[in-house]
């Protein structure tokens, strides 16, 4: 048995749900999952109705995560249609940065107008960061305003060669980005949708082989920054039904996935940890807090299935996969939080590391 300890797992990309999407999972339901799959925090999106984009439904959320969260956590404050950077200056102690959604997706924060766009630019505070949802093209209007304005600028779900390709040469260039891989893009392809059905839909979709093989020569070279589970819970009624439902749970099974290769050595370990502590912590200026590890068994191996999974969906579109890497406990601030089998703290034990409150 080999059991290593994680310092400080930071998931910076899941949608907890909560508010009027409760029935999909809640902070108390998610953050369980996010505690079983070895995190010490996460940083919540903010596309969940209300979306957080004024002070009243920043407000409504601070409180209903403050009194549920089991693990750490921060909030992203979200670009609105019409303006709302004239509230940036009274959110920005409470936010950990600004998502701006510029291609369709879950929620009704779609801004494809690139002069609103750019307000957003110039008005957030350069003190922390703007992450972004921009889809191949997408991204180069995105990367204008990044060479204009300088702020630094975290490409969410990159799954493509040409977005790799786009995101090399703006490193190359200097200018201030990072980037971040789903397990969803890393492990599964278009192939995968015929056996998956609705399970294998979100956005991005999933790609092409070759698109999945540029993504693990990124990660392998060093160009990816983390890798984010991009956790998007929908009820298995909703994911079954008529409508389209884009987005797939992951904060459970992330880390697992990422120790299989591992084991399969396509990722030294040094690497696939980084991508999910370190990493991430130095985007968002966030130390590890003392005694806040997860231990993790790169032994034993066992079958992803529903009964194994928490958080209020109760599906993953990587059911049946063998992976390797047992979450054996969890530690934040000293505190024990998950042993391997049970929560061992109280709805509110996580805290906002952002907020002055
Ligand atoms: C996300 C969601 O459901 O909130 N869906 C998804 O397919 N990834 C939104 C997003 O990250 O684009
Ligand atoms: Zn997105
Ligand atoms: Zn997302």
């Amino acid at each position: 048995m080999t059991t290593i300890p994680i310092p400080g797992m930071l998931d910076p990309h899941v949608h907890l749900r909560g508010m009027q999407w409760a029935h999909k999972g809640t902070f108390a339901s998610e953050t369980e999952a996010a505690l079983a799959g070895g995190y010490w925090a996460v940083l919540d999106m903010p596309n969940t109705p209300p979306s957080t984009i004024d002070r009243p439904a920043l407000e409504r959320k601070l409180a209903e995560i403050a009194a549920q969260a089991l693990c750490d956590w921060g909030l992203y404050y979200g670009a609105a249609k019409a303006d709302n950077w004239g509230t940036y200056p009274a959110i920005i102690d409470d936010v950990c940065g600004l998502k701006i959604y510029n291609n369709a997706t879950t929620g009704n924060l779609l801004i494809d107008d690139q002069a609103i766009r750019a307000q957003h630019y110039q008005h957030w505070p350069r003190s922390k960061v703007i992450a972004v949802h921009a889809e191949d093209e997408t991204m180069r209007d995105i990367l204008a305003l990044v060479r204009q304005y300088r702020q630094r600028t975290h490409f969410c779900h990159i799954c493509t060669t040409y977005e790799i390709g786009l995101l090399r040469a703006a490193k190359a260039e200097g200018l201030p980005v990072t980037l971040g891989v789903t397990p969803h893009h890393l492990f599964l392809t278009e192939d995968d949708i015929k056996r998956l059905g609705t399970h294998g839909l979100m956005k991005p979709p999933l790609k092409t082989r070759a698109d999945q093989a540029a993504l693990w020569q990124a990660l392998a070279d060093g160009l990816v920054d983390v890798v984010e589970s991009d956790h998007a819970p929908h009820t298995l009624a909703e994911k079954s039904s008529e409508k389209t439902y884009y987005g797939v749970p992951g904060l459970q099974t992330t880390l697992p996935l990422l120790l299989t290769a591992v084991h399969e050595k396509r990722l030294p370990l040094e690497r696939a940890v980084a991508l999910v502590s370190a990493n991430p912590r130095r985007i968002f200026g966030l130390e590890c807090p003392p005694d806040t590890y997860t231990l993790v068994d790169l032994g034993e191996s066992f079958v992803i299935d529903s009964a194994w999974l928490r958080g209020g969906c109760g599906w993953s579109p990587f059911e049946g996969m063998r992976v390797r890497g047992r979450v054996r406990s969890v530690s934040i601030r000293g505190t024990q939080v998950f042993d391997g089998e049970s929560v061992r703290v109280r709805p509110g034990f996580g805290q906002n590391l952002f907020g002055k409150r």
